[in-house]
């Protein structure tokens, strides 16, 4: 199989309006693996908090976390460009805070860009991280750690007003250097009129197909989710959760009854040594 070029930030910057961006989420290495050679960005989000701790938000998930799993990802990948997401109460408090986050997701977990959530009120921090040499990407629309302030998770941008606002954020985080931006559940006329008044990439979920890229949560367009209800922008792809369950009671049944290890799973070479005599 041929080698694939790592993708690095500025070609993802250059794909805007050519060659729509794939980006997935992933948490552990064997996932990050399986995913990196067909996608352009692996998403270490925060939304493991929901998806591997089974919170109901994201608010809980701490950098030291963010750390452990963005490690794990940046371990697997080979290709694709690892983006971290800074979580909850590690950049809020201000630029320098988000400085010395962002550059923990670097120095110890290997990502080659952070992503944080909000408009306004987090450019001088994205000002700052790009201004020390990590990439930043920015996310607008439903943004989970103002889980509270939303009120849930619902979709943004439904009146004039809201829809402006996210017109002027997208570019308030473009003039502060990131290079890119989610936008996450806003009606997809919104995220057109954004993508074309922005010369970074969008990445949309739940945002139409006018973006210049994709993202999903991979547990849900694998089918592995069982116990969230599924946002109305997620497709199953694939339902694993059944060949999981497929799986397993087969197993169960085949051990219940002895049929499992069979000959071929076992190790049935004749014991070469001799069994130590115990001393007398
Ligand atoms: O945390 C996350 O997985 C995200 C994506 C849903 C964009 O922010």
């Amino acid at each position: 199989m041929q080698k694939q070029k790592r993708v690095m930030v500025p070609d993802v910057v250059k794909r805007k309006g050519t060659e729509k961006l794939v980006m997935l989420t992933a948490y552990d290495f064997t996932m990050a693996r399986l995913l990196d050679e067909q996608v352009d960005m692996l998403l270490v989000g925060d939304s493991l908090g929901c998806v591997v701790q089974g919170n109901d938000n994201t608010l809980g998930v701490t950098l030291d976390q963010m750390v452990y799993h963005a490690t794990m990802v940046s371990r697997a990948a080979r290709h694709a460009l690892v983006v971290g997401d800074l979580p909850f109460g590690s950049y809020q408090a201000g630029a320098e805070d988000a400085l010395r986050s962002a550059m923990r997701m670097v120095k110890e977990a290997g990502v080659g860009a952070v992503k944080l959530e909000g408009g306004g009120r987090v450019c001088e921090s994205i000002a700052t991280i790009v201004e020390a040499g990590i990439p930043v990407m920015a996310h607008l629309g439903l943004t989970p750690q103002s889980f509270h302030a939303l009120g849930g998770n619902r979709v943004q941008g439904k009146n004039l007003e809201d829809a402006q606002r996210l017109i002027d954020a997208a570019q308030a985080v473009e003039r502060a250097g990131a290079f890119a931006l989610v936008l996450e559940a806003i009606p997809a006329p919104l995220a057109r009129e954004i993508t074309a008044s922005v010369a970074i990439p969008t990445i949309g979920i739940g945002a139409g197909a006018d973006c210049d890229g994709q993202v999903l949560v991979a547990n849900d367009m694998l089918g592995l989710n069982s116990s969230r209800a599924p946002m109305q922008f997620n497709k199953e792809y694939c339902v694993l959760r059944d060949m999981i369950a497929g799986a397993v009671n087969q197993y169960a049944k085949e051990v219940r009854k002895g049929a499992f290890p069979d000959a071929e799973h076992s190790y049935l070479a004749e014991r070469t040594r001799q069994p130590r005599l115990s001393r007398i």
